[in-house]
């Protein structure tokens, strides 16, 4: 029945010990009109934090409108608790018109002198399978709750409230977290039956946060400010090949994760959180070997850079070809996602033996405002 707090000094849904299930929407600004555009934040503001309460959209919006209208809300979570409902707001580099990968684009709301430099299209990536209908966007609306029907209702009726303002670009469920980012939560598993999450960063590790979380002053001049005390979402839709994965041995599984399937242990320690040795002696192979997943994502193996995961698992069905459509939807909040997730990317699509196993599928970047004052709306720092 928990409710998480809609306000407060940081969006909720980024360190909120993540929820059971997502629904995680991206949409595109289908009208040139500013006002409109901010008038929709504006009713999306009250909207969502009445939903994170467990209320309707607006009062008596399922039954107690009129039978002659259409009701203001879906009436799907009635009767269903507020499930910690979080919705986290992200707006995309397409919103601000030109950057260096779209010179042309139009800055349709007068937004170009507002964009951080790091708010720019991710580059391309060894590998990358990306589909246009999964990528991109103008803004996003991440979704998260213990009932996956609380998450789907908040989506839907954001959605349908944009009406002639936003069109959804494309969305996307997930179930099953495959992230921990509170001491107080035990490590999930992914679709490859792994522990996931062990070596993320929690909401306990404030200093570490400062620095590669939370977006401070110094790293943005004055026009786009707005953003301090925000973050940089990642999302990357990551198809797993489940089929070939499964008659794979578990000691490959396990070389190329470079930890034990079991316990989660780093391959040649006892315990989940020993601390990994990646020692490379002159003789012999490496405990955890040199195309494994965690040694390449590891800080010591990237100057120290780490990230904030916050990602589920997925299974849209099977892919006609009996083939289940699975995978990881990766979420990683950064400060800087060109200095973090890039770097840390290139190393894994160049040389982890994963990639044989996986395949990005969709990608997205947004920059996640900080959180909202007590009478502040989505978005207002920038408009
Ligand atoms: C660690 C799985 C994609 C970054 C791990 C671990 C597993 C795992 C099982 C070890 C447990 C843990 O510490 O969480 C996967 C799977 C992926 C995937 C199945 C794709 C389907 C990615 C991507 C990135 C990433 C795309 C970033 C670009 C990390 C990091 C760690 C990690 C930073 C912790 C490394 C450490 O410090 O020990 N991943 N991962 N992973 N992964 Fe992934």
């Amino acid at each position: 029945d928990r409710i998480v707090d809609f306000r407060g000094t940081r969006q909720a849904g980024i360190v909120t010990p993540v929820q059971d299930r997502l629904h995680f929407a991206s949409f595109d600004v289908i009208t040139d009109s500013r006002t409109e555009l901010v008038n929709l934040l504006k009713r999306w503001t009250a909207a969502a934090e009445r939903m994170t309460r467990g209320q309707e959209t607006v009062d008596g919006g399922a039954t107690g409108h009129g039978r002659y209208l259409p009701p203001p809300d879906t009436g799907e979570a009635l009767g269903l608790s507020p499930s910690s409902l979080t919705l986290t707001i992200g707006f995309g580099p397409s919103l601000f018109g030109p950057t260096p990968a779209a010179p042309g684009r139009k800055d349709r709301f007068g937004l170009a002198k507002h964009r951080p430099e790091a708010l720019t299209e991710l580059p391309a990536f060894a590998k990358d399978a990306l589909e246009t209908s999964r990528s991109d966007g103008d803004l996003c609306i991440q979704a998260c709750a213990d009932d996956p029907q609380v998450a789907v209702h908040a989506i839907r009726n954001l959605a349908r409230m944009g009406f002639g303002v936003v069109s959804v670009r494309w969305s996307q469920l997930g179930f099953g977290r495959t992230s921990s980012t509170s001491r107080s939560q035990q490590t999930p598993r992914n679709m490859f039956g792994f522990k996931d999450g062990t070596a993320n960063l929690t909401a306990e590790q404030a200093d570490l946060l400062d620095r590669w979380v939370w977006v401070a002053p110094e790293d943005n001049p004055a026009e786009a400010q707005w953003l301090t005390g925000g973050s940089y979402l990642v999302a990357r839709r990551i198809r797993m090949d489940i089929e070939p994965w499964d008659r794979a041995a578990l000691s490959e599984q396990e070389a190329i994760i470079g930890r034990s399937k079991g316990d989660g242990a780093p391959l040649g320690k006892d315990k989940e959180f020993d601390k990994p040795d990646f020692v490379v002696t002159s003789s012999g192979s490496p405990v955890i070997p040199k195309t494994a997943h965690v040694r390449l994502a590891h800080p010591d193996n990237l100057g120290g850079v780490q990230i904030l995961r916050r990602g589920y698992n997925f299974t849209d069905g099977s892919d006609g070809f009996g083939h289940l459509d699975a995978g990881l939807f990766f979420l990683a909040y950064c400060r800087n996602a060109q200095n973090q997730f890039v770097p840390m990317q290139r190393a894994l699509a160049t040389k982890d033996a994963m990639m044989e196993y996986i395949t990005h599928t969709g990608s997205a970047l947004y920059a996640c405002p900080p959180g909202l004052g007590a009478d502040d709306w989505w978005g207002q720092r920038l408009f």
